[in-house]
Order: C-alpha cells, then sequence, then structure tokens
C-alpha cells in the first residue's frame, strides 16, 4: 500500500515580471490518494490544476510556500524531480514535451533504468516495449522516432500512458490525458489506465498492489471508462467540494458557476 497526503499546499510561480511579487495560484490544497484509488479533479480553466501536479512532480518554476507533500510518509518536497520520480511518482502532463535527437526507444529503456536502479535485460525488454506498445495500439516505428516530435496530440497521450505501464509508479498523475482523444484512442488509453490501476506495482515482497491515480479532466466522457472512487471540484487553487462519481454528472449538467461563487464570495 502507498499513500500520497497533501496538506493545506500553497503554491506561487514568478510573475514574468522579476520585480513582481510572485502570483499565488494553490491556496490550501489538502488531499489524500491511496494505492488503488482514483481521484478526479475537475475545475474550470485556471484554477490551478496543473499547478498541483507540477508541484507535486517538482517542476522549478513553481514554489511551494507553505504545507506539506508526502508518499508514505516520506518528505516529497525535499527529493528532487528524479528522486520524486524513483520514490514512485508519475505525472503524465497536459502538454508533453519535445525531446528532438532522442529515440522514443532510448527515452523509455533510460527512464526505465533509472526508476527500476537497473537496466532491464535487453531481451526481455524488446518484449516488454512490445507488448506494451501493442496493448496502446502503437506501431512499431514509433520507437526510432524522436520523444513526441512531430506527434499529434492523440499520439503524445498515448506515449504518456506506454511510459505509465512501463514505469509502474505507485502514483500517477494525469492532466488532461483525455484532451484531443479521438473516441477509439479514449477507449484504448483508458484501457491503459484501468490495467495500471489493477496491477499497479510490486512491492518489496514481490506483492502486485494497485495504482493509484489523481486524473484532471474537464470531461465526463473519459469517466464512463475509468470510474472514479473520488471526485473533487477545484476552483481558485483549492478543493471545494468532494463526493463520489455522481459529482461529475452534476457538475457536467450545472457547470462551476455555484462553486466560482462560493469560492470568491467565501461562503
Ligand atoms: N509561469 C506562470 N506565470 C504566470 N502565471 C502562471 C504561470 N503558471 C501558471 N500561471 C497561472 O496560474 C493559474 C493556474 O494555472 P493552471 O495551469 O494550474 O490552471 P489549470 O486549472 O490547469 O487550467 P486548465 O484547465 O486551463 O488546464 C492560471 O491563471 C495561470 O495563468
Ligand atoms: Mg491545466
Amino acid at each position: 500500500m502507498s499513500t500520497l497526503e497533501i496538506r493545506d499546499l500553497h503554491v506561487s510561480v514568478a510573475h514574468s515580471d522579476a520585480t513582481a511579487q510572485p502570483i499565488d495560484i494553490l491556496k490550501g490544497v489538502n488531499l489524500t490518494v491511496r494505492s488503488g484509488e482514483t481521484h478526479a479533479i475537475m475545475g474550470p480553466n485556471g484554477s490551478g490544476k496543473s499547478t498541483l501536479s507540477y508541484a507535486i512532480a517538482g517542476h522549478p518554476k513553481y514554489t511551494v510556500t507553505s504545507g506539506t507533500i508526502t508518499l508514505d510518509g516520506e518528505d516529497v518536497l525535499e527529493m528532487s524531480v528524479d528522486e520524486r520520480a524513483r520514490a514512485g511518482l508519475f505525472l503524465a502532463m497536459q502538454y508533453p514535451v519535445e525531446v528532438p535527437g532522442v529515440s522514443m526507444s532510448n527515452f523509455l529503456r533510460t527512464a526505465v533504468t533509472a526508476v527500476r536502479g537497473e537496466a532491464p535485460k535487453l531481451r526481455h525488454w524488446v518484449k516488454e516495449v512490445k507488448s506494451a506498445m501493442g496493448e496502446l495500439e502503437i506501431k512499431d516505428e514509433f520507437a526510432d522516432r524522436s520523444v513526441n516530435e512531430g506527434f499529434s496530440g492523440g499520439e503524445k497521450k498515448r506515449h504518456e500512458i506506454l511510459q505509465l505501464g512501463l514505469l509502474k509508479p505507485k502514483i500517477a498523475i494525469l492532466d488532461e490525458t483525455d484532451s484531443g482523444l479521438d473516441v477509439d484512442a479514449l477507449r484504448v488509453v483508458s484501457e491503459g489506465v484501468n490495467t495500471y490501476k489493477e496491477r499497479g506495482w510490486v512491492d518489496s515482497t514481490g506483492t502486485p498492489v494497485g495504482g493509484g491515480v489523481l486524473l484532471i479532466t474537464h470531461y465526463t466522457r473519459i469517466l464512463r471508462y475509468i470510474k472514479p472512487d473520488f471526485v473533487h471540484v477545484f476552483v481558485g487553487g483549492q478543493i471545494v467540494q468532494s463526493g463520489g462519481a455522481e459529482l461529475a454528472d452534476e457538475l457536467e449538467a450545472n457547470g462551476y458557476a455555484g462553486f466560482t461563487q462560493a469560492a470568491t464570495t467565501g461562503a
């Protein structure tokens, strides 16, 4: 079992004008994600959802001004970005970055070697990647292409889930992994996430543990494939309400108006 615990998290970002005050974006986020649980975060544009995911992953632009993040009691904020990945955190970014000159296959092997602590045996590795790519219906030729370079939006998202399947993190943060996916890709990507949820990772005794998921999305359509245990409404840098899967349907029907009013009036 694994637990990601976020307590009263405040995060600011540096203003592009260096003489100006940093901008406060997260204003007291509390959230606990355990192995096998799926938490969906839904909220209006600009409310701070990606900022939360960057803060957990350790993006240098975002400064934690107060609060804590721990993974199984270990202080995540003390860890470098790669230590966080090795500790079992994974972020599928809203806008995956292109890495020209680095092939997908080299990138994946390097990432897996870093996270697992040893290079996978070449023969096993080739089989493992082939099978993972097959499950996500990714053509073989992508192995030789530069990371994300010239990939379509949906292809980038598929490759994020390929990484998820190979890296087997304890907790995965998926930031709008569903955006830009056609209906078939949505199904394939969701199956990839569900496989991770079921197979998850293997603990020190060799026991498989279900993966924990923090799924940021604007649409309930992905939640028809990936069933959330909890839905959180994120407004103005905070979680303003939490509930079960039914809360997502309520948001789709009524929007965020009631919540944004409450956030601005403090009601
Ligand atoms: N580097 C930055 N400089 C200035 N403002 C920033 C920076 N990064 C984030 N912000 C601001 O912080 C706010 C939150 O941004 P964030 O990307 O976290 O929102 P979001 O909830 O993920 O939105 P979306 O649903 O559109 O993806 C926005 O108003 C954004 O403009
Ligand atoms: Mg975002």
